[in-house]
């Protein structure tokens, strides 16, 4: 175990270290799975005690996922519906099921409260990945960056980034640790129990040119601006750490995400001939891959249709480039996904899946399948034993897609317009139908589009 702890290490810090190993009887710090039961709840705050002096900060974790984590709609079908039955329908998925909790509803998990109540119970598991899970992590396990590796040291010291003076409510160590991508990765890196990497958004930065240029998560996702730390110092800091945590549920963050742009192989065509439209697809503003994170349930897909001088609408199908897999990366209407649901929620045998992409046949996705041990494409990654092609969105990437159309004899003369639209859906739409899911979760989001014109020859 290596531990990631304070570079420099404060001489409070040590004792603090020196404190938690005497309390826990010499024996290595529980991380992970083995934290489950190790504390009480009364041990942690509730972030409402953190909000009278730091309103700024509160307000904005209160926005963000952070702070839906156990309760927003999505979390609670998939958690309850899905991991949780298939848990009492097979018990060896039991440990995969608590461990949910490690990253969602982390104080439930450490409590050792599992499966915790519905979110309308009103539990302390509805307070999410709160103040108290980020700024009680005193150490985490730098071999093992993945499912929640890291120390939990609840009590009056707070671990934050850069420290300070002891406030009249706690005292202060800096953990420098926090201040990077690997601490992200404790949760955003997830394993499931075949040992594949079913989150890899980690991964994906440190393999990718960010890392290489020393720019954290935090950058993009707690932007550094203006602001007041708290309320009772008085003091102001042009770089405090906002709480945005925005991802693909902010618009803002997904709009433009990615460039569509677009070049025809001629200016000008007659009727009969064929035409190439290539599409660009630059990845400018994510430090990962696009789709990250929970891939197995986003939809990110490319349509394009030409619009000819009467009005008139022809939907083009993308160019096929022959690798291995590539039937997942092309809309279907044929194909069929998602059996495993059939013994995951115990529906009958005359559950045969459902349709796998929801979107017009023909239309570029970039994902990256994941299958179970029987090969079902599968939206339930504590159920992945391995994964197809990834044909997702590299950092900084252009991917080129082309489209070739021989065009209709009858096509009139005029501006032909082509347009391509880079769509994102939170979760693919059959299966979000199936479940009930609230629209506002799988509804079709814009990133970008892009056209291009080819003057067409009377
Ligand atoms: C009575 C007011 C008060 C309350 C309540 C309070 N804090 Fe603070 N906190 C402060 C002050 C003041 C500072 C800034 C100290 C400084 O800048 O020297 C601070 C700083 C921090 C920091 C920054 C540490 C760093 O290393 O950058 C963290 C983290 C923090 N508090 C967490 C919490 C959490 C979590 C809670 C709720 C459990 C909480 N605070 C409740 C007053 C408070
Ligand atoms: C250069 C800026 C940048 C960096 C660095 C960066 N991200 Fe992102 N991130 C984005 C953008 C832009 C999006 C929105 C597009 C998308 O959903 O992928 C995003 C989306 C996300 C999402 C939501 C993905 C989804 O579809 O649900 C998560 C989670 C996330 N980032 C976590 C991280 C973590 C963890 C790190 C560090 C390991 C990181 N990001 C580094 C810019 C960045
Ligand atoms: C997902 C983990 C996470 C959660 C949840 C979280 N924080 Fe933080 N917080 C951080 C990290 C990481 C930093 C340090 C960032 C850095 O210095 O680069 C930080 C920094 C801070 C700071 C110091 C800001 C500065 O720029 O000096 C305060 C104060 C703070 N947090 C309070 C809170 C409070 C209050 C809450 C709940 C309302 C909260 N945090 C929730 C991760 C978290
Ligand atoms: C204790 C676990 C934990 C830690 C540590 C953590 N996160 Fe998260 N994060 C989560 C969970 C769980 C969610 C998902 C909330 C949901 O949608 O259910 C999330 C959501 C997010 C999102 C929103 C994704 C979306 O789809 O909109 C972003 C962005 C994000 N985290 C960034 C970060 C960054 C940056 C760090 C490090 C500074 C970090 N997280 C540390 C658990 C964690
Ligand atoms: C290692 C930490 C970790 C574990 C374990 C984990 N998750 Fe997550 N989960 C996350 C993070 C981080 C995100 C946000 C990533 C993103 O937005 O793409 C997330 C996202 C989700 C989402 C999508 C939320 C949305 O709004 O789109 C669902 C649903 C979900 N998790 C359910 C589960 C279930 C059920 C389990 C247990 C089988 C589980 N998670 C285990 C960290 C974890």
């Amino acid at each position: 175990m290596k531990l990631l702890w304070t570079g420099g290490i404060a001489a409070a810090a040590v004792l603090v270290l020196a404190g938690v190993w005497a309390s826990e009887g010499g024996s290595p710090l529980k991380m992970g799975d083995e934290a489950l039961g190790s504390r009480t709840y009364e041990q942690y705050e509730r972030p409402a005690s953190c909000r009278q002096c730091h309103p700024e900060i509160y307000a904005q974790w209160k926005n963000s996922m952070m702070a839906q984590s156990f309760t927003h709609h999505w979390d609670e079908i998939e958690y309850f519906q899905l991991a949780v039955k298939h848990a009492e329908l097979d018990p060896k998925f039991k440990p995969v099921a608590d461990g949910c909790n490690g990253c969602h509803a982390p104080i439930s998990f450490l409590a050792g409260d599992v499966p915790p109540p519905r979110p309308d119970k009103n539990s302390r598991a509805n307070e999410g990945v709160s103040c108290e899970v980020c700024h009680t992590i005193s150490a985490f396990d730098e071999d093992r960056l993945f499912n929640f590796h890291w120390h939990s040291s609840p009590g009056r010291t707070k671990f934050g980034g850069r420290g300070g003076e002891n406030s009249p409510a706690h005292s202060l160590v800096a953990n420098p640790g926090l201040q990077t991508a690997k601490f992200c990765a404790t949760c955003h890196n997830e394993k499931s129990p075949w040992g594949v990497y079913v989150k890899g958004t980690y991964n994906e930065w440190r393999d990718g040119p960010y890392s290489k240029e020393n720019v954290q998560c935090h950058t993009c996702h707690m932007p550094a601006g203006p602001g007041r730390r708290a309320v009772t110092d008085g003091k102001r800091y042009e770089d405090m750490r906002h709480h945005l945590f925005h991802g693909a549920h902010v618009e803002a963050k997904t709009r433009g995400a990615i460039d569509v742009v677009l070049h025809a192989s001629q200016e000008e065509a007659e009727p009969g001939e064929p035409v190439v439209v290539t599409v660009h697809l630059f990845n400018q503003k994510a430090g990962h891959k696009i789709p990250t994170g929970s891939v197995e349930d986003r939809l990110l897909y490319l349509q394009v249709d030409a619009v000819d001088s009467k009005g008139n609408s022809y939907p083009l199908s993308v160019d096929r480039k022959g690798f291995e897999g590539e039937e997942w990366t092309i809309a279907s209407s044929d194909a069929v996904a998602y059996q495993d649901l059939r013994y995951v929620m115990g529906l009958g045998d005359d559950f045969v899946g459902l349709p796998r992409d929801g979107v017009r046949t023909g239309n570029r996705i970039f994902r990256m399948p994941y299958f179970t041990e029987k090969g079902e494409m599968t939206i339930c990654q504590w159920n992945t034993a391995r994964f197809g092609v990834d044909y997702r969105i590299g950092p900084r990437e252009n991917k080129l897609e082309t489209f070739t159309w021989v065009l209709p004899d009858t096509l009139p003369p005029g501006p032909l317009v082509v347009t391509a639209t880079l769509h994102y859906q939170l979760l693919v739409r059959p299966v979000a139908e199936f479940l009930k899911v609230p629209e506002e979760e799988y509804r079709d989001r814009m990133i970008n589009s892009g056209s291009v014109v080819v003057e067409i020859l009377p």
